[in-house]
């Protein structure tokens, strides 16, 4: 008895706040919001751990937070995974249920760890679109790049669904929606459905066909920067890519030309 109540306690790292809503978009993905705690700082593009109280033991993935670092809620967007550790129950939450979240946000993909630059490329693939959610909400990135590029692949159509929403909403929203009007890009490409623009974002970036769709110029360290959020395939190719053209890899005590992360959840 004393190890079943153990595991309801909430751990001293971690809130628990109230889900308020949550949206299912296919078999594969869900988006939920809960509550912030008043006290819970994070910079835009940060990732914190998640939660949930009552399993066998307390268990905790970090996940991108899809919201900008003013707003009053926190938003995510998560995978969902049959026999995943987390996602398996997560995706079952409901409005009114308890999540935990961490109190310690961290991560890479933050303006802060990029040098000023002209143009900001926001390369996504799946549910590595969640940190790009929260940036394109922030008027500093566009204060800090003059055009912003967030380009999302994946399999299907039906996964484009969440990044057309976010990108709606940061164009009609009071704080930055002037802005990203003038200045935000959406670019989309499917891998294994007919769409306008075909292939990986590697592929579409060596061939030239993602600046021609942008009728733009090719990647310069001059003037680019470049954050990038998928699947580790992904991050390493990219990365690969970028270095191979002369961007250099930053940190928020080094800021660089590119920087690189995702969510860890369960794969
Ligand atoms: P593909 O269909 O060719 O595998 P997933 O849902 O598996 O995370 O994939 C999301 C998108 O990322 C898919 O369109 C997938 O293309 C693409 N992708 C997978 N691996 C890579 C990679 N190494 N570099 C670039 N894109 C990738």
């Amino acid at each position: 008895m004393a190890d079943q109540a153990s595991i309801n306690v909430i751990p001293n790292n971690a809130f628990a706040v109230t889900v308020r809503n949550v949206r299912h978009y296919t078999d594969r993905l869900f988006a939920f919001t809960c509550e912030r705690p008043p006290s819970f700082r994070f910079r835009s593009g940060e990732f914190v751990m998640i939660g949930l109280l009552g399993g066998e033991r307390p268990l905790m993935r970090a996940y991108s937070i899809a919201s900008p670092a003013w707003d009053e809620e926190l938003a995510f967007y998560s995978i969902k995974v049959a026999d995943g550790p987390l996602t398996s129950r997560l995706q079952h939450i409901q409005a009114g249920d308890q999540i935990l979240i961490g109190r310690k946000p961290t991560g890479t993909l933050v303006l802060d760890a990029l040098k000023p630059g002209r143009r900001l490329f926001l390369l996504s693939t799946g549910t590595g679109i969640a940190p790009f959610a929260s940036l394109i909400r922030d008027p500093d990135t566009y204060e800090r790049f003059s055009e912003v590029v967030l380009t999302h692949t994946c399999r299907t159509a039906a996964e484009l669904a969440y990044g057309e929403e976010i990108i709606a909403a940061a164009k009609s929203d009071p704080l930055v929606g002037e802005a990203a009007s003038a200045q935000l890009r959406h670019i989309t490409s499917l891998t294994r459905e007919p769409h306008r623009l075909e292939g990986r974002i590697t592929d579409l970036i060596e061939s030239g066909a993602l600046f021609d769709a942008l009728n733009g110029e090719r990647l310069d360290p001059a003037g680019d920067r470049i954050m990038i959020c998928g699947s580790s395939a992904m991050l390493a190719d990219l990365k690969a890519l970028a270095l191979a053209r002369h961007f250099a890899e930053g940190a928020v005590s080094d800021p660089g030309d590119f920087v690189i992360e995702r969510a860890f959840v369960d794969k």
